[in-house]
């Protein structure tokens, strides 16, 4: 692909959105209209990532935050699981030097406690030898529910309160924003969703109230830099009002 940004019209390089949040799906469907195994969509998934985050880096989108396993994910049968979180550990391991090439940042979001052993240590290492860059920074949504989220931080909102440490009148949004695992980051201005569906799914409930929404028929494993030039282009056309006239 030519530099990404000459491919934009003037009014989509004046608004790329500082923060693109993606709901990778279709994986599965794309796999069975070929008579594959589930499993091979989410290879081809992983591979759909690596070139949506080349595009999005080039772009200068300071976060991409994408949704890459749900907190209700784990209900899948257990070999889908296991080999979800085989391809995750391997694109952590293999994708270091391209990231890093990239000035790419890595971050998690999420239970990860629940992940395996092996994932979650490689996760930790991969984002520590990510840490000194300063380009995109890539989110990974793993193990990840808005409303478990939201549980954990009132939480330890509650905690705050009972101990003294937090008056409850002076509990504002900003208390809640900075309680969340995003506490870091700016909410996304663009969410994408792939293949179709018109649900949120448990994803960033609290971050997303005033997003702009993009849903495309086009299935994961099939969405590229292209369809990502394309959905900012939709985005730079809308009208974001925040409620004002
Ligand atoms: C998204 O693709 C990947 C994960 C949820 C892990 P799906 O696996 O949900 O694919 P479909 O929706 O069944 O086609
Ligand atoms: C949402 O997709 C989660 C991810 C893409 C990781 P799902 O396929 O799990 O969502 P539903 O079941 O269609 O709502
Ligand atoms: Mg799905």
């Amino acid at each position: 692909m030519s530099q990404p940004l000459n491919q934009l019209s003037d009014r989509a390089r004046e608004r790329i959105p500082g923060h693109i949040a993606i709901i990778m799906d279709g994986n599965g469907r794309w796999a069975s209209q070929r008579r594959l195994p589930r499993t091979v969509g989410h290879r081809r998934g992983m591979e759909a990532l690596r070139s949506v985050l080349r595009t999005a880096s080039r772009l200068g989108v300071g976060y991409l935050t994408v949704y890459a396993f749900s907190a209700e994910n784990w209900s899948r049968p257990a070999d889908e699981v296991n080999t979800i979180m085989g391809y995750l550990t391997r694109f952590l391991r293999t994708e270091i030097p391209e990231l890093n090439e990239n000035n790419i940042r890595l971050a998690a979001i999420g239970q990860l406690e629940r992940l395996p052993e092996k994932a979650r240590q490689q996760l930790d290492a991969s984002i520590q030898s990510l840490s000194h860059n300063d380009g995109l920074t890539l989110v990974l949504a793993l193990s990840y529910g808005g409303r478990q989220e939201l549980v954990e931080s009132m939480r330890r909102i509650a905690d705050k309160v009972a101990s003294g440490e937090l008056v409850a009148e002076e509990i504002c949004e900003s208390t809640i924003a900075s309680h969340l695992n995003t506490h870091a980051m700016p909410d996304p201005d663009l969410v994408i969703r792939t293949s179709g569906e018109m649900r949120v799914s448990n994803f960033l409930l609290w971050q997303i109230s005033y997003a702009e929404w993009v849903v495309t028929d086009v299935l994961w494993p099939d969405f590229s830099g292209e369809h990502l030039l394309g959905a900012i282009e939709t985005y730079a056309s809308r009208d974001r009002r925040f409620g004002k006239v």
